[in-house]
């Protein structure tokens, strides 16, 4: 098996690096349980990539890897990578270039054989298990490397669905039903991929005996939501949830009503989010999208922001609405260089959720009230249904 590395200009590695990029990918086939192959790994520049890229894929901007599988049974293709557009990559991402280009010399190779992160819901998935995989067993585990892969912008976004109105609806009348508990796990047999609880300062819906059972059998994450009080935080540490997300609450507010006010109060916050890190609970502060208040969001050591979208769900006609997703773009742009790991939600439904899903900073988004109130609609027919049935039956 021969591993070709060819270079556009003067070779940019030490014949040691080149070593180690063969000796790394000899070892991928194994670990992939593959018969050796040759291949060539072409390392270019942003000029030319940018014209494979035109030319094959319709794309007329630089890429970091592109990778070309070929239709010979002992040559598994070519990979060719930007150089230029690897740097600026790791820098960006803050990860060490070399250990950033080897990752792309997985990924390309992982393209080779077919896996596509570009195809369908799953593909993704797959791709990123293998690539993980490589990274592990090659040496390259380490946390800041499998978080990044995990990431990337091309994954798709997560949901986490509030079951708060669920609640909302058993204490209309004070009874035991509709149970959020159950709420949670039809919704996660849906697919949420995280159930969000706020428990309120009058807990006029969610309990605390609702936290603690879904906390038991919710097979994703829980993620509390709450406002700073020293009660709350308390019962966060008890419960241990895999995150809180801290927001503003007022008793006389409908719904929680905009971001946190971080001006003056950084240092407070700072020490919930350390204490509650202390008790393993990762932090998510809400917060309008706006500069100012991400710089202050970066000294409370906060994990998360949770980017309000309210305002963009809420805009009157269509020219606000753009204004508002802008600067929702931005904000998750800025937020993702600060390092936040960045989550949205609030007002979300499903004639406005499609823009702001292909926002690729944010990683997930949290929402409730649409959902709950679809579900009463998708289900009204069957449920009158079984009730019209126990009626005739009763007296046939
Ligand atoms: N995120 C936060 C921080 C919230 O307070 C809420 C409302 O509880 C949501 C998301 C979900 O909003 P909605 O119910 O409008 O989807």
């Amino acid at each position: 098996m021969a591993i070709y590395l060819q270079y556009l200009e003067i070779p940019p590695f030490s014949t040691k690096k080149e070593r180690t990029f063969k000796r790394l990918v000899k070892k991928a086939f194994q670990i992939l349980g593959r018969f050796p192959k040759d291949l060539t790994i072409l390392f270019t520049n942003n000029k030319l990539i940018t014209l494979y890229n035109t030319q094959f894929l319709k794309r007329p901007y630089p890429t970091n890897v592109i990778a070309f599988p070929s239709s010979d049974s002992k040559y598994l293709g070519d990979i060719i990578i930007s150089i230029e557009k690897a740097k600026e990559e790791a820098e960006y991402y803050q990860i060490p270039y070399e250990k950033y280009l080897i990752m792309l010399i997985f990924h390309g190779f992982l393209h080779l054989y077919g896996y596509d992160h570009e195809k369908g819901v799953y593909s993704p998935y797959l791709m990123l298990k293998n690539e993980i995989k490589l990274a592990k067993a090659l040496g390259y585990g380490e946390k800041e490397i499998i978080n990044f892969l995990q990431r990337r912008e091309y994954m798709p976004a997560k949901l986490a669905v509030n079951v708060d109105h669920v609640a909302t609806l058993r204490e209309a009348r004070k009874t035991y039903y509709p149970d959020p508990v159950h709420a949670a796990i039809l919704a996660e047999l849906g697919g949420a991929d995280g159930i969000v609880v706020h428990l309120r300062l009058d807990r006029r819906h969610i309990k605390e005996r609702d936290v603690r059972i879904i906390k038991e059998i919710i097979k994703t994450k829980l993620i509390l939501e709450m406002a700073l009080d020293e009660e709350l935080i308390k019962f966060a540490k008890e419960i241990r949830p895999y995150q809180v997300t801290l927001v503003p609450e007022r008793v006389e507010e409908v719904t929680t009503e905009g971001g946190m006010e971080l001006e003056g109060r950084v240092e407070e916050v700072k020490m919930v989010v350390k204490e509650l890190n202390k008790a393993g609970i990762k932090v998510s502060l809400f917060v309008n999208p706006e500069e100012k208040t991400l710089q202050l969001a970066k000294k409370t050591g906060a994990q998360i922001v949770e980017l309000h979208t309210g305002l963009y769900a809420e805009a009157e006609d269509e020219e606000k609405r753009m204004a508002e997703f802008e600067r929702l773009e931005r904000a998750a742009h800025l937020a993702k260089e600060l390092g936040f790991i960045v989550h949205a939600g609030h007002g979300l439904n499903y004639e406005n959720i499609g823009p702001v899903a292909a926002i690729p900073e944010i990683e997930e988004f949290s929402i409730g009230h649409s959902i709950v109130s679809r579900a009463i609609m998708i289900g009204m027919k069957k449920a009158v249904k079984e009730m019209k049935e126990l009626i005739l039956r009763a007296r046939s």
